[in-house]
Formats: structure tokens, C-alpha cells, sequence
């Protein structure tokens, strides 16, 4: 399978619009070597055939698909790579951009959990929207393991996990979360038996997110922050990187001591990174212990192939 890194920033993006920390200025100003980044989305597609899955619906959708000509195969007057859209969560980075997809001729095939579905029909109301537009055509995703498939990307094949996340500030239950506000999706390629674990929200590794993680042949995870203090430290929030479904890099139990435990063979990248993080700095010593980690840090553009 072929994936796509659309997005590897999280919400906000990098720099952020309203943002002067070290990151977001220095990018902005030339002084760091940092590359910019787009909201947090992923396309997959098998080695042949050009449709396939759009992990999340960016904000920053149609930069992305401009920026990306495999996402415009341009095979009829009216054309998209894009065959379905699977939810991660229901928060505004992953699923506003499921607006600009309202000129479709056909109802958008869409997977999600329940929880998902309900937010983006109460609290956000994209689905309900797009009714008066192209319409949706969703699909629920399960939590109890069972296999999906998205018709047109052939021989992929999805499985969910309910994770330790955080639905967004406007679900009924975010302070009381559910099974299903958050997933991770292992994706499974028949053709080259390669498994790719893709969890950009991740507030705890629990066994079986562990277990997912040590059965596939990369992990592209939570990368959102260094330090669960990151942004109480810069004076930008009052809430650490646990309390809003994020497991930091750094300190004990964090994300570089479970990467650590994965055989050396398996690809490891974070993703979704917020602008605050010290990893976006090319020259940071964050990101030479990384480095000496074997742990990646993804940037829009990348391809991975499995
Ligand atoms: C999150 O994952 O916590 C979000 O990126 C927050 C947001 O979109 O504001
Ligand atoms: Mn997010
Ligand atoms: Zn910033």
C-alpha cells in the first residue's frame, strides 16, 4: 500500500494563524529550519489502482488535494481518488473539511463510529449540512474488532480500536468520554500482507493498543506533544496533554518509552503535531533524540510504502 502524509500537523496547524511561540515565529520569520504543516489527514491507496481511503477531512482539504496529484486522477469531467472518508474522531481538525466535499454528484461514502456520527450531527452539524448538498452515505464503524472495507480501494482491509481520547469541546460527552469518540485504525494490505497502525489521538497505550501496535509494520501515532505541560509552560492552556487525550513524547510512560518496546524492523513516526512541539525544529536536540530513537517525524508530502 501506498500512504500519503496530506497533514501532519495537529489542529491549528503550523505556523498557527494567531500564533507567535518559538515555533510558529521562527518558521514564519526564516530564522528555524522547520517545515510547515498542514492539519492532520492521511490518504491510502493499494500499490495499483488509484482510489483509495482519505483518513479525516482537514480543514485544509482542498490545499492538500491541489497539493497532491494522485488525489486528481482526472479520469471524467468530474473526478476524485478519493473512493471513501474514514473518521478518526469528530473534532474540527478532522472533520470540517468534509464541507468542501459537498460538490460530489453521489452522497459521500463516510465511516464512523456512533459517537462520531452523533457529534457531527448535534454539535457540529456537517452531516445534517450535507444533506443539501451531495447527501452521506454512512457506514458505522464497530468497535469489537470486526473488518471493513472501503468499496474501490481494493484489497485493503480496516479494523478499529476504541482508544483514550478526547471528543471535541462541543460532544455531549466530553468530559465523560465514550467508546468510539476516538479510534485507531489498523489498515491491512491483502496484496503485500503489510499492516499499518494510524492512531493521531492517543491518550494511553492500553494492551490493545499495545497489541496493535507490536502487529504491524509501521506505527504512525500521536505526536501532538513533547511534555504533558507544553502548553500550561508557554501560558497558552491551562490543561496538560493527558487531559485533552494526548500522550507527550517525553517522560516517563510516554510515547518514546512504547515505541521503544516495538521490534527495531517496525517504521515508527508521530503525527499530528502541535505548533508548540520542540520536534518541528530541524536542529532541536528533541529531535536528534528522536532520531537516535529511530523514531520519525512526518511532514506533509511523505509517501510510505508497505
Ligand atoms: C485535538 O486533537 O486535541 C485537536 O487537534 C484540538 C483542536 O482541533 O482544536
Ligand atoms: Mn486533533
Ligand atoms: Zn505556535
Amino acid at each position: 500500500m501506498r500512504i500519503t502524509i496530506l497533514g501532519s500537523a495537529a489542529g491549528g496547524g503550523f505556523p498557527q494563524w494567531n500564533c507567535n511561540c518559538r515555533n510558529c515565529a521562527g518558521v514564519r520569520a526564516g530564522t528555524l529550519r522547520a517545515k510547515a504543516r498542514t492539519q492532520s489527514s492521511i490518504f491510502v491507496r493499494p500499490d495499483h489502482g488509484a482510489d483509495g481511503i482519505l483518513f479525516n477531512a482537514s480543514p485544509d482539504i482542498l490545499e492538500q488535494i491541489r497539493a497532491r496529484p494522485e488525489l486528481q486522477p482526472a479520469r471524467a469531467l468530474r473526478d476524485t481518488a478519493i473512493a471513501g472518508v474514514v473518521l478518526i474522531d469528530g473534532q474540527v481538525d478532522h472533520a470540517t473539511g468534509l464541507f468542501m466535499l459537498r460538490e460530489r454528484g453521489t452522497p459521500l461514502p463516510l465511516w464512523c463510529t456512533d459517537p462520531v456520527d452523533e457529534d457531527l450531527r448535534e454539535g457540529n452539524p456537517v452531516l445534517r449540512v450535507l444533506q443539501h448538498y451531495c447527501g452521506v452515505q454512512r457506514h458505522r464503524i464497530a468497535l469489537d474488532g470486526t473488518r471493513f472495507a472501503v468499496p474501490g480501494a481494493a484489497g485493503l482491509s480496516l479494523r478499529a480500536l476504541p482508544l483514550a481520547s478526547k471528543a471535541a469541546p462541543y460532544s455531549p460527552h466530553r468530559e465523560a468520554p465514550v467508546p468510539g469518540d476516538n479510534i485507531g485504525v489498523t489498515i491491512a494490505d491483502a496484496a503485500s500482507g503489510a499492516r499499518v497502525f494510524y492512531a493521531p489521538g492517543l491518550g494511553a497505550v492500553s494492551p490493545a493498543v499495545f497489541h496493535a501496535m507490536d502487529s504491524a509494520d509501521a506505527v504512525l501515532v500521536d505526536g501532538t506533544f513533547w511534555t504533558d505541560d507544553e502548553m500550561i509552560a508557554l501560558g497558552l492552556s491551562k490543561k496538560t496533554a493527558r487531559d485533552i487525550g494526548h500522550l507527550p513524547q517525553s517522560g516517563a510512560g510516554g510515547m518514546i518509552e512504547w515505541l521503544a518496546k516495538l521490534p527495531a524492523r517496525t517504521r515508527k513516526l508521530l503525527i499530528h503535531i502541535n505548533n508548540t512541539n520542540p520536534i518541528l525544529d530541524e536542529d532541536s536536540a528533541e529531535r536528534a533524540q528522536l532520531a537516535a530513537a529511530g523514531i520519525e517525524v512526518c511532514a506533509d508530502g511523505m509517501e510510505i510504502r508497505l
